[in-house]
């Protein structure tokens, strides 16, 4: 039998998407783990992470998956999305074509997701201030046009990672 702490009281499936690169394994790990790699390897197929936390006295397990953003791994859309309520959409803001694409993967969100879904546009890698490439001002009116929550962040630093995620659950929930 399970114990009383185990009892989970939500699942939330969660997809993290957006170009090769821009640091979706390694946001996901800063999360999950509080773990860091600079050598990450691209991601092959489809993997998810859980962390189970405490929201308005209920137990929520955060069961968030992760791909590849290589168009050649791409094959899988709709069996990631389903059932998820939520997406953290990732760019790099030292990459511009990162954020350009953006717009291409809010499409495929909306051919292949609930139409509720709830999405965070990230802004990573917010710790190479030097090397940054797309203006926070253009992002955040963006973001109110589609109507995306918007933070930067960085999962080397740990920036702003666990707030992210954190609003994607309370307004899940
Ligand atoms: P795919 O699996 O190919 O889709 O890539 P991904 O989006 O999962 O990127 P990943 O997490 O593997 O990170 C790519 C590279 O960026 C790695 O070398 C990371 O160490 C680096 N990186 C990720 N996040 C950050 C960050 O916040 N700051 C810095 N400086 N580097 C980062």
């Amino acid at each position: 039998a399970k114990s009383v702490e185990e009892v989970i009281d939500y699942v939330f499936k969660i997809v993290v998407i957006g170009d090769s690169g821009v640091g979706k394994t390694q946001l996901l790990g800063r999360f999950t783990k509080d773990e860091f790699f600079f050598d990450s390897k691209s991601t092959i197929g489809v993997e998810f992470q859980t962390r189970t936390l405490l929201l308005n006295r209920k137990r929520i397990k955060a069961q968030i998956w992760d791909t590849a953003g290589q168009e050649r791994y791409r094959a899988i859309t709709s069996a990631y999305y389903r059932g998820a309520l939520g997406a953290m959409l990732v760019y790099d803001i030292t990459k511009r074509s990162t954020f350009d694409h953006v717009a291409r993967w809010i499409d495929e969100l909306r051919a292949n997701a609930d139409n509720s879904i709830i999405v965070m546009l990230i802004g990573n890698k917010s710790d190479l201030t030097d090397k940054r490439a797309v203006s926070t001002a253009d992002v955040v009116e963006f973001a109110e046009e589609q109507g995306l929550f918007f933070s930067e962040a960085s999962a080397c630093s740990g920036e702003n990672v666990e707030s992210a995620f954190l609003i994607l659950l309370e307004e899940i929930y």
